[in-house]
Parts: C-alpha cells; structure tokens; sequence
C-alpha cells in the first residue's frame, strides 16, 4: 500500500473527464487511502453521486447549504478533515473560481477554506486551455501553491477535436498524489516493525440503558496519532471509545463504550511496544447502571452514587509484563497545565505526558489545533500551537526515535 491511512478530499467539477474520477477513487482506495468525494452541480450532469459514493465507501457530498451535511461535517471540517485536497477534472471555470477566490458552492467553499495542499488536474477543450484567461488563472494558482497534474495532449471527446486538454489518467493523478503526499507526510517507514496501541476519545458510561455519562472528547487527537503511527509503518491497534469519526484505514480498530471494556481491550492489544492513552476516560462510573429506564416519581430526582474506573493508563504503566517500553499518557488540564503533568507522570508511572489545555478559551476540545507541551523525565517542552495531525506526526517522529533505542525503558 503507497498511500496507508491518507485521507484524499477528491473534488469533481463538470467535465467529460469526470467518469475516470470514479476509477481515480478506486484506485487511491486500493492504495490505502481514504477517499471523501464532493461533486459540483455540473459533475453531477456527468458523474451521480450516488456512483461516487457507492465507490468511496461513504456518501458523496454536494450542497453548501444542505442542513444534514453542515451538521454532521460542516464544510470547514470537509476542507480540514484530509491530508490533500484533489481537483479532477479541473474545469476551465473551477479553476477561474479558484483563482479569484470565490466560495459561492461547496466545493469553491471548500477550496477556499482548506489549508491543506491542493493538486488540481485540468481537463477541458483545446482553445479553453490555451486561452489568455487560463493561462492567466492557471499561472495564478501556481503562485498560490497549487499543484497541477497534466492536462495531457490527445484526442477530445468531441469529434475532430484535438490538442492539449486530455486530463491526465488516473494512474497519472495517483502518481502525483504519492509524490505530494511523501513530501508532506511522516517520514514512511519510521516505525517499520513496531507495534503501537492507541486510546481515543471519549468513554460512555451508563446510567441506564438509555442515558449515559460521557465527556466532551472528539477523539480527533487520538485518531491522528494512530493514523501517524500507521503512516509510519507500525502495527496499530485503536482502541476507541464512541466517536464521530470515521474508523482510520490500515489498523485494527477495536470500539468500545466504558472505561471497562476500554481497559479489556487495551488488555487483550498487548503486548505491543509503545502505548499512546489519548482517551478522555470518564473516571467515575454509576455504581449501579439500572437495567430498566430510570422513571420520574414524586419522590424527586434520585441520586447517582458514583464510583472510580480504573485508570486505564496507570494499570498499563505500572505491569510488571508485558509493559509497553513506551508509555505516553495525555493531561487534559484547565489550569497549571505543567504542574499538574508533571505530578500525573510520577503518579502513574508512565514515561511521557503530553499535556495539553483544554480550558473553553483554549477550543482544544473538539477543535482542530492543539497546543502541548511534552513533559518527560528529562524536562518539560513547549510545543507550537499546531494542527493536530501536526502533533500527531511530531510524536510518532519522537516515538520512533525512543523506540530505536532498544531493550532499557525509555525516559
Ligand atoms: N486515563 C486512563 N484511565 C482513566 C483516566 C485517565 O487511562 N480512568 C488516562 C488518559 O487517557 C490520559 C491520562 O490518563 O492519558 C490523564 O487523564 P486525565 O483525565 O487528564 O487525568 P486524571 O487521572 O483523570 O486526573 P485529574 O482528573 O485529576 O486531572
């Protein structure tokens, strides 16, 4: 597999070309990548949604204003939610749009909201191609970063009807795309041969069988850091709790709903040499979850007595086999984040915290940034405000290189 774990936001505009963007999806598909599709009003004369979708493995996106997508995704977690966003075919006014900045439908929207690479693969008649206004739009993009795949020289669709304008062929495109991504991405191979097992998001824990006690965890640092790890090379198991997101391609993912079972499956993942516990884990639990629906009664509201899960991290860290040589536990703090990381690592015996601050002013939590600070044996270090996919491939690198360093524990 070239493209393990990457997420392709692949956008079709109305060309002809467009039906050899449904073989690009599956072609990126066989490669490991996962592929999230969005079709312009003209593809749509060309491609169907459903088709796409039926190919990518989840639905295809098409309105800006379609109230079920900008709930459940939103166009701005479209444009983000992806290591590269592809155009094919580019038509002539995509590309124009492009140029100029407009957002006036979900894929100029899209476009214009990313901060991701973008590869765009032109397609259109010969004169559209050669005209001063491409040519103009075209030199545009590429001084804004766009990268561009073909057009290729050939025969049009349209009889008699040649010259430069072919898109290129999907191969081509995936081509580019290997080429852009291991550019960008985690160094492929850095953890070959490691086995790496990941907590994320939150944990549910019954009250009854209809209501639950849960957190405001989104799981998108957790999940990142998996896919990092698979990027890389390991063997990786996610162990999740319930997410919005969609399972990462090129591990096992093992779902769970308490902390409980959350522990039973970290459990049964072991041996494995480094461990990542991402998860917010609720730590308390009811002390008995009823077994029917908790019902209203003049006596008043009943009273939840709780009691404390087993800490998940702790249990691993302090194993006398089958311990990880890498342990990394995540501090969630609304204040003192340092102090309190640093008394987390000695209390639970783990080798690293990564401790971020999740306070509301910070929009840690279910955001898309994070800003963290490792804090080891050996100090405490501030890192950027990143992306989390950028903390994500900056602690696989820093796991790779503690793994290197073979048989002792890891400080
Ligand atoms: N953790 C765990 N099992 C639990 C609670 C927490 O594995 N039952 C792990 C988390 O995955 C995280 C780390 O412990 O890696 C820190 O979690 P956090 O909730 O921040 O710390 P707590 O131990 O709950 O301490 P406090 O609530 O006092 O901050």
């Amino acid at each position: 597999m070239t493209l393990p774990s990457k997420r392709i936001l692949l956008i079709i505009s109305g060309g002809i070309a467009a039906y050899k963007s449904l073989d690009l999806i599956r072609r990126l598909r066989e490669r490991g990548a996962s592929v999230r599709v969005i079709l312009t009003k003209a593809a749509q004369q060309f491609v169907t949604p459903l088709a796409a979708g039926a190919i990518a493995g989840e639905r295809a996106f098409t309105d800006l204003f379609d109230a079920v997508t900008e709930f459940d995704i939103g166009h701005i977690r479209l444009a983000r939610d992806c290591d590269l966003v592809v155009v094919a075919p580019a038509t002539a006014d995509l590309m124009a749009k492009m140029a100029g900045g407009h957002a006036d439908d979900l894929a100029s929207t899209v476009l214009l909201a990313t901060d991701r690479p973008i590869l765009i693969a032109p397609a259109m008649n010969p004169v559209m191609w050669s005209h001063r206004a491409t040519a103009r739009n075209l030199a545009q993009l590429q001084a804004d970063g766009v990268k561009t795949v073909g057009p290729n020289a050939g025969e049009m669709a349209e009889a008699g009807e040649a010259g430069t304008g072919r898109m290129a062929e999907p191969l081509e495109i995936v081509a580019a795309i290997e080429r852009l991504l291991a550019a960008t991405g985690t160094p492929r191979g850095i953890l070959s041969g490691q086995s790496i097992l990941v907590t994320s998001g939150p944990t549910h824990e019954a009250i009854d069988p209809v209501r639950y006690l849960a957190n405001r965890s989104s799981g998108k640092q957790g999940h990142a850091i998996a896919r990092a790890a698979a990027e890389a090379g390991a063997a990786v198991t996610l162990v999740s709790g319930p997410v919005k997101l969609p399972d990462p391609p090129g591990m096992k993912v093992i779902h769970v709903e308490s902390a409980r079972a959350m522990l039973a499956a970290v459990e049964a993942g072991l041996p494995a040499d480094a461990a990542v516990f991402a998860a917010a884990v609720a730590d308390w639990r009811v002390a008995e979850a009823g077994t029917q629906k908790t019902k209203k009664t003049t006596a008043g509201p009943p009273t939840l007595s709780l009691v404390e899960n087993p800490d998940i991290l702790a249990t691993v860290a302090k194993r006398k086999t089958d311990r990880p040589r890498l342990v990394v536990g995540f501090a969630a703090e609304t204040e003192r984040v340092v102090e309190y990381a640093r008394a987390k690592l000695a209390r639970k015996g783990c080798d690293w915290i990564v401790a971020n601050d999740v306070s509301k002013e910070s929009g840690v939590m279910g955001g898309d940034r994070n800003t963290v600070h490792l804090v080891t044996a050996r100090g405490v270090e501030a890192w950027p405000s990143q992306s989390k996919e950028e903390v994500a491939r900056a602690l696989v690198a820093r796991i790779a290189e503690a793994l290197k360093v073979p048989a002792t524990p890891v400080k």
